[in-house]
């Protein structure tokens, strides 16, 4: 992975989402004083892993079909969460402004919309986002090699996100893979794992900076790409769903999915969907702290 860091800096601010609202500005500050505080040594490890908080790994993925009904979920959140995960739905329906609300806010944010398109259009997309306000955005490694190399050539401008790519979708399965005709392995899982693998290693020649994979591959990609490598894991269910997948097909528990490699964690519905949001999103930051790769 080229310079691939488990945390990614915060993007360059653009002028206009300057101001945060004193009251995050205050909760921020306190927090970076007890970080201090608790660890002199922050900010000089070796490992970007080491010593990140659970709350930092935690991204929560705002499907919602407005800025208003996203806005109120980040409210009900306060204080649990310091990442937010924009998607295509989102995206589409209130466009740039909720990366702007939410970074006013303080928030960092992952723009997923997934890009996949011939290379110079993609590389258009990266360019038309760069500095928004993203700190990191999705790319199909499907595409292929050309493509994410295009995207990650417009993503080194200034301002630019950190670039993802997506290998196979937590929502399919060897059966849908063999589909689409990627049959190739002796088993069926292995099928899966070595159309990640090949993914992987076209982003990684391509420049790209992390990959987003399911719990069942992590550990694979891991002992590839080594511990600086940024792995962003989906297809998060609490073990008290009671075997609830929606239509993820390739789950794990967030501590499953921390014990095996991931960087980085995206929940949705079992956060968002839930009675009580606030209070799912806590237990799971509680499996990331008790669970450390
Ligand atoms: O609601 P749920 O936890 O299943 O949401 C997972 C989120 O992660 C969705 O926003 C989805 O778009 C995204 N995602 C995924 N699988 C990938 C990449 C992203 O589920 N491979």
């Amino acid at each position: 992975m080229k310079n691939a860091k488990a945390h990614p800096p915060a993007v360059k601010e653009p002028a206009q989402v300057h101001q945060k609202p004193e009251r995050t500005e205050k909760a921020f500050a306190q927090r970076r004083q007890e970080v201090r505080r608790s660890d002199p040594q922050a900010g000089q490890r070796k490992d970007p892993l080491e010593g990140l908080e659970a709350v930092d790994r935690l991204i929560v993925a705002l499907d919602f079909p407005s800025a208003d009904a996203a806005m109120e979920m980040v409210e009900r959140l306060e204080g649990c969460c310091r990442w937010f995960k924009v998607g295509m739905e989102l995206y589409y329906a209130a466009g740039n402004r909720v990366i702007e609300q939410l970074r006013e806010r303080g928030y960092e944010v992952f723009l997923d919309l997934k890009l996949h398109d011939i290379p110079n259009t993609v590389a258009g997309a990266v360019r038309s986002v760069t500095g928004v306000g993203a700190s990191l955005l999705t790319v199909h490694a499907g595409g292929g090699e050309e493509m994410m190399r295009a995207a990650a050539q417009a993503a080194s401008a200034p301002g630019a996100p950190k670039l993802l790519a997506v290998t196979v979708l937590t929502s399919m399965d060897a059966t849908m893979l063999r589909r689409l005709g990627v049959s190739d392995g002796p088993d069926a899982d292995d099928a899966v794992r070595a159309q990640v693998m090949r993914l992987a290693r076209l982003a990684r020649t391509a420049g790209i900076d992390g990959l987003v994979c399911s719990a069942e591959e992590v550990a694979a990609l891991r002992a590839a790409m080594g511990p600086q490598a940024l792995l962003v894991v989906p297809g998060i269910r609490p073990a008290d769903t009671a075997g609830r997948r929606d239509d993820q097909r390739r789950v794990a528990t967030a501590a499953e999915a921390i014990a095996h490699g991931a960087s980085m964690l995206v929940v949705g519905r079992p956060i968002t969907q839930a009675a009580e949001p606030a209070r799912v999103a806590t237990g799971i930051l509680a499996e990331i702290a008790a669970s450390r790769s």
